[in-house]
């Protein structure tokens, strides 16, 4: 059964074909002529990664899933969250985001945050969603070269290294993207094609 993934980041697509039951062939908005960047309007992952999936699936007709991340601070209430691409500014990198959340953090002493991820799927009409956590603290400082985003401020629990400090491989067992991505896949995996 084809599968569509709503992304067009060649990365996340080739992981994903790699984890999914043999009898899924999972294809990107590319290969179904999307390519548009479909708009992520909401105030919470959930319906942000649902939006997604249903555009696709609405416009395409096609059984298709999404994903929506973002890191979750606790001293902020949350924040940054579903604005974490965009935290300091529609046109700002990601170490203006860092500098941004450090400065909101100066003084504080509960550092813990989260990483979240959530999967919607839709598959023969029927939604379901997938999550993913990630604990641990955001550290004083940015360092470490790897990773993206926020992986040069955060260190999942149980480690001493940030994200930005770990191979690829490394941080993709603990990644919250992972194990929602392993939640959704163990679902297809038995679901009768
Ligand atoms: P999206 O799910 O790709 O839209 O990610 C939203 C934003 O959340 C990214 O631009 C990053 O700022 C942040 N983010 C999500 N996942 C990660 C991660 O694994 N490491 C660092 N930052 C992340």
């Amino acid at each position: 059964m084809e599968i569509v993934f709503a992304s067009n980041n060649p990365h996340k697509i080739r992981e994903i074909r790699t984890m999914l039951n043999p009898g899924f062939s999972v294809l990107g908005l590319a290969d179904i002529g999307c390519r548009q960047d479909i708009p992520e309007p909401y105030r919470t992952l959930e319906e942000n990664a649902l939006a997604k999936a249903r555009f696709v699936f609405r416009q395409y007709g096609r059984n298709c899933f999404s994903d929506d991340s973002g890191l979750e601070v606790e001293a902020l209430g949350g924040l940054p969250g579903v604005r974490s691409a965009r935290f300091a500014g529609p046109s700002k990198t990601s170490s203006d985001n860092i500098e941004k959340l450090l400065g909101l953090l100066k003084g504080h002493k509960n550092r813990n945050a989260r990483f979240r991820a959530v999967m919607a799927l839709i598959i023969d009409g029927r939604e379901f969603s997938f999550e993913g956590v990630v604990n641990g603290r955001i550290t004083q400082e940015a360092g470490g070269s790897g990773g993206f985003g926020y992986d040069p401020v955060f260190v999942p629990e149980g480690h001493t290294r940030r994200f930005s400090e770990m191979s690829d491989e490394e941080k993709n067992r603990i990644s919250h993207r992972y194990r929602a991505l392993e939640k959704l896949t163990r679902f297809l995996r038995e679901y009768p094609v």
